[in-house]
């Protein structure tokens, strides 16, 4: 990890995603655009093998040897439950330990440091500093400051504002992986996107690694005021990435392979208001249910409101629950890719 040239700001994005790496590995997430097709493949090998490890007790054991000495921190200033404990778990499967700071308030950012020196504190007893936050770029800031102050630990974004989410994005798209694996892969589905797709990040990153897959087609269902920023259509247009929008999801349901519903995301009404939207309509409804194809897949990144009502659970195609499951293996292998233990798990 070499110190962060001088102009950064002025690098292409490409070029900036590639100082996040170093000898052909990651070395921070930062982006969802980090993960290439190839690296994509390698950690959901990775997952499966760890998750078949873990079902014996030998296994288990062998994962709890890989990095002992090693320490996760979670600095998370914003809600969260999957994603933190997912973390958690995994860093537990491999033997690390975490510890927490979910409050700027019992940070010495109360006495006035600023939210890079606590960062820096933080790497010098940990290894991973997790970092959800409410502002895009922070997690980016503290990758850069790590490279120029030559700290040899490992920034992961777990959420940055509206933006980014590029783990939850790597469980998902895990997720459909693992269910189209038997059944022809991911290349050339058509999958549908549905509710408040300008301010969740979850589906904007899931939207960049989708573009990493051949022939994909991504429609998406939104009320008006609440549809797909143009930063992500540009991307997937420059990708050659066919998308439909509309405001009725019942325009599209009936040909999708996978669904992705979202919640709308409320939180951030004051920096871009909707609150008069109707979203009654962004919802499975048995009438919407009927109309799917026997076996496209439901997906959520959870927390649910209305929009994915009790009931759908029991359906067949529900798969949002084996989302949160899979969250946990796709950060095991993540962590163990960046702390080089990934080849002992796969030679094991
Ligand atoms: C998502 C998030 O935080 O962006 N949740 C999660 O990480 N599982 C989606 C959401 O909160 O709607």
């Amino acid at each position: 990890m070499g110190n962060s040239p001088d102009g950064y700001d002025k690098l292409d994005f490409d070029d900036k995603l590639s100082l996040f790496s170093s000898h052909g590995r990651l070395c921070h997430v930062v982006f969802t655009q980090q993960f290439s097709r190839e690296r994509l493949d390698g950690l959901f090998d990775l997952a499966e093998k760890a998750r078949r490890l873990y079902t014996s007790r030998i296994g288990a054991a062998f994962l709890k040897e890989c990095l002992p000495n090693r320490r996760t921190l979670m600095y998370f200033v914003q809600p969260s439950t999957r994603t933190f404990l997912s973390f958690q778990a995994a860093a537990a499967i491999l033997g690390m330990s975490t510890a927490q700071v979910t409050s700027q308030q019992t940070s010495s950012e109360a006495k006035g440091e600023s939210p890079l020196d606590s960062v820096h504190a933080f790497a010098m007893y940990h290894d991973v500093i997790v970092i959800r936050y409410p502002e895009p770029g922070f997690a980016e800031r503290c990758a850069l400051y790590f490279m120029e102050h030559e700290l040899p630990k490992h920034i992961i974004n777990g959420g940055s504002g509206m933006d980014q989410h590029p783990t939850q994005a790597l469980l998902d798209v895990y997720t459909i992986h693992r269910e189209f694996s038997r059944r022809g892969g991911i290349d050339g589905r058509r999958l549908l996107v549905v509710g408040d797709l300008a301010r969740g990040r979850a589906v904007r990153s899931l939207i960049y690694l989708l573009c990493k897959y051949r022939d994909v087609k991504i429609d998406l269902a939104s009320p008006p005021q609440l549809g797909l920023q143009d930063d992500i259509k540009e991307y997937m247009t420059k990708r050659n990435i066919v998308f439909r929008e509309s405001a009725s999801m019942t325009d599209f349901v009936a040909e999708a392979d996978a669904i992705y519903m979202t919640r709308i995301q409320d939180e951030y009404e004051e920096s871009m208001p909707a609150a008069d939207v109707d979203y009654g309509s962004y919802c499975l409804t048995p009438d919407v249910l009927q109309k799917l194809k026997p076996n496209c897949i439901l997906m959520h990144p959870l927390p649910r409101r209305e929009e994915v009502p009790i009931g759908v659970d029991s359906d067949p195609r529900a798969r949002y629950w084996e989302q949160v499951e899979n969250g946990m293996w796709a950060r095991v292998a993540l962590i163990a890719h960046l702390l080089e233990c990934d080849l002992r798990i796969q030679s094991a």
